[in-house]
């Protein structure tokens, strides 16, 4: 976790206020309260019986340690998992494939993007990938450059930018943090916004969540998958 001195954050904030965006408005999810990331994976283990996965972004192994699946692999260059490589270093020597993916990484739009494009190149046939932090609540939880320690950065425009793709599928589940839900195939609801990712503002995903992230409860979830 990216350690921040209280001057750089209140320097970072006054900067994003005043260059940025000032918007006070928040958005109030339904998550369960008793529902979390590694309850999806086993859900979606028993169904699908994985055999590897991937974790990008690990630091205390908070979920790694909980995934029960033969052959896990966890990147982090700080912490946690089982190489200690930047995902970009990772992708760039790698010959694995796999059945899972989970996203956990840099929580910035560039990067996720990025984790998503070479996660679909290493995707085993019917495989999965699973994005953390994609329903910020709040201007300050998505804000780059980064000022609060409680933060999902603005991992939302890397999905709203792939949901334009017309050959990648994906759902945002309204649980834990908004986990979007990747496979690889045919966008069967393709977004269509006017606006370039770099021009987004909280203020429009505030407005547009659900048709840009295309939001499902776990229940829908649970239905299709
Ligand atoms: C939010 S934590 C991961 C939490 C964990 N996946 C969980 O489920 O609780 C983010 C982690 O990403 C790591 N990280 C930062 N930049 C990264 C990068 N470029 N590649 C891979 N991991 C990165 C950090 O070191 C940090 O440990």
């Amino acid at each position: 976790m990216e350690k921040i001195s209280k001057v750089s954050r209140i320097i970072r904030k006054l900067y994003y206020i005043i260059f940025i965006e000032n918007f006070s408005k928040k958005i109030s999810y339904n998550f369960p309260p008793n529902y979390f990331r590694w309850d999806l994976i086993k859900y979606l283990h028993e169904k699908y019986k994985f055999n590897s996965y991937l974790e990008i972004g690990c630091d205390k192994n908070q979920l790694f340690s909980r995934i029960n699946i033969n052959k896990k692999f966890g990147v982090d260059p700080s912490s946690g998992g089982n190489i200690r490589k930047t995902s970009d270093e990772f992708f760039k020597d790698n010959k694995d494939t796999f059945d899972l993916v989970f996203i956990d990484g840099l929580h910035e739009y560039t990067q996720v993007k990025k984790d998503i494009l070479n996660s679909l190149k290493f995707l085993n046939k019917n495989g999965l990938i699973l994005v953390h932090d994609c329903l910020p609540e709040s201007m300050s939880k998505q804000a780059v450059p980064r000022y609060r320690m409680l933060w999902n950065g603005d991992v939302w425009k890397a999905i709203v930018d792939l949901r334009q793709d017309e050959n990648i599928e994906i759902y945002t589940c309204e649980m834990d943090q908004g986990i979007g839900v990747i496979q690889n195939k045919k966008n069967t609801s393709i977004l269509q916004i006017s606006k370039k990712i770099k021009e987004l503002k909280f203020k429009d995903f505030y407005k547009n969540h659900k048709e840009y992230m295309r939001t499902i409860s776990i229940k829908d979830l649970q239905e299709k998958f």
